[in-house]
């Protein structure tokens, strides 16, 4: 018997945790940019969404399993902003995410949104890995630039060991006292039920493969049916911006399903239901972040998951979070109005 073709999408992962726990400068380091260094304050303010084509999965994660199958596509991964003001973008970001990364930082702890994030993540059932960041800063820690964690710990001394040891025994209580039980991801053998920690450095590397593949293999092995590319359209606007030449365009995150240039769109508006055309759809270059401004690739047609800026007229009033349809050559235009309002 010849076996069903597996037809995989990407799955969407969102980054989340405490403000200044190194969500971004994780990203950065996978992609090799520096989108951090370019924040004001430092701050993130806005959802990002990144693209993570296979073969650069597969590329830095080489050191861990020459071998390793990966089935999909990429990773579609969404940075959420971790300050306290910004509970709506957490929000927005884990209601369209397949599974997470929760960031903590190594030296501080669980902290206030590391639990709000916890608990978002909760509500949907969303499973998550723990990346506890910034290894680096543990005292007299030896850089071992991009390699696999338990490499990376043969080269530290004792007293690194011993740090290391005690500040995960105290964040693994932590997260017993919400009622989470975590564990050292190459520890633990009932994934599923008890949570993987990755430990990682966002400035030198140290980690970043054994989480790449971590998540990779946890989706494919446990989300087949949710990760089969499906026909019909799930798409969300994550934000409304304004882009010299471009005028109004909207960011968006397609889940499932296809968009086309020249698709009769609506989206929910403050002013009522935006009825539209698709004058182009761009997306920034693979392991580019989309809120970057920068140069775009322009597609007839794309396929999810994907993030995709779409310009179009009449967007000005669009309101972010709310879900995108396509009006179908057969579908009432009033009846798809009524749909999107209902967001
Ligand atoms: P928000 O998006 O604003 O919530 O912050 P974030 O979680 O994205 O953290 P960000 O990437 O902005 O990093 C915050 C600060 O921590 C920056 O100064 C980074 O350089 C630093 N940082 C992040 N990761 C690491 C790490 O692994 N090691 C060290 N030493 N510093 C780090
Ligand atoms: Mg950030
Ligand atoms: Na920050």
């Amino acid at each position: 018997i010849k076996e069903k073709q597996e037809n995989l999408r990407s799955p969407i992962c969102c980054i989340m945790g405490h403000v200044d726990t190194g969500k971004t400068k994780l990203l950065d380091c996978i992609r090799g940019t520096n989108v951090q260094e370019g924040e004001a304050g430092g701050i993130t303010q806005q959802i990002g969404a990144t693209y993570f084509p296979a073969e650069n999965i597969r590329e830095r994660t080489k050191e861990l399993k020459a071998d390793a199958k990966i089935k999909v596509p990429g990773l579609l991964v969404i940075d959420t902003p971790g300050h306290e003001s910004f509970t709506n973008l957490r929000s927005r970001g884990s209601n369209l995410c397949d599974l997470a990364i929760l960031v903590v930082d190594i030296m501080h702890g669980l902290e206030p949104q590391t639990i709000e994030s916890l608990n978002l993540l909760r509500m949907r059932n969303t499973e998550f890995i723990v990346a506890l960041n910034k290894v680096d800063r543990l005292y007299g820690w030896k850089t071992s630039k991009n390699a696999p964690i338990r490499k990376a710990m043969k080269q530290q001394s004792i007293d690194v060991i011993n740090e290391f040891n005690t500040r995960l025994t105290s964040v693994i209580t932590q997260f017993k006292e919400q009622g989470l039980n975590t564990e050292l991801y190459y520890k633990n053998r009932e994934m599923g039920e008890t949570f993987s920690i990755v430990p990682t450095s966002a400035i030198s590397g140290e980690g970043i493969p054994d989480l790449l593949l971590l998540l990779v293999q946890w989706a494919q092995k446990t989300m087949v049916e949710t990760l089969t590319y499906a026909d019909k359209l799930q798409c969300t606007v994550l934000e409304v911006k304004v882009i010299e030449g471009h005028g109004t365009t909207i960011d968006v995150v397609l889940v499932n399903g296809a968009l086309h240039e020249g698709d009769q769109i609506v989206v929910c508006g403050s002013k009522g239901p935006i009825v539209t055309t698709i004058r182009s759809l761009l997306t920034p270059h693979p392991l580019k972040e989309l809120r970057v401004e920068g140069k775009y690739l322009h597609h007839i047609e794309v396929k999810a998951a994907q993030c995709i800026k779409i310009t179009a007229q009449g967007l000005e009033h669009a309101v972010a979070g709310t879900s995108l349809h396509v009006i179908g050559p057969d579908e009432d235009v009033e009846e798809a109005k009524k749909t999107a309002m209902e967001d």
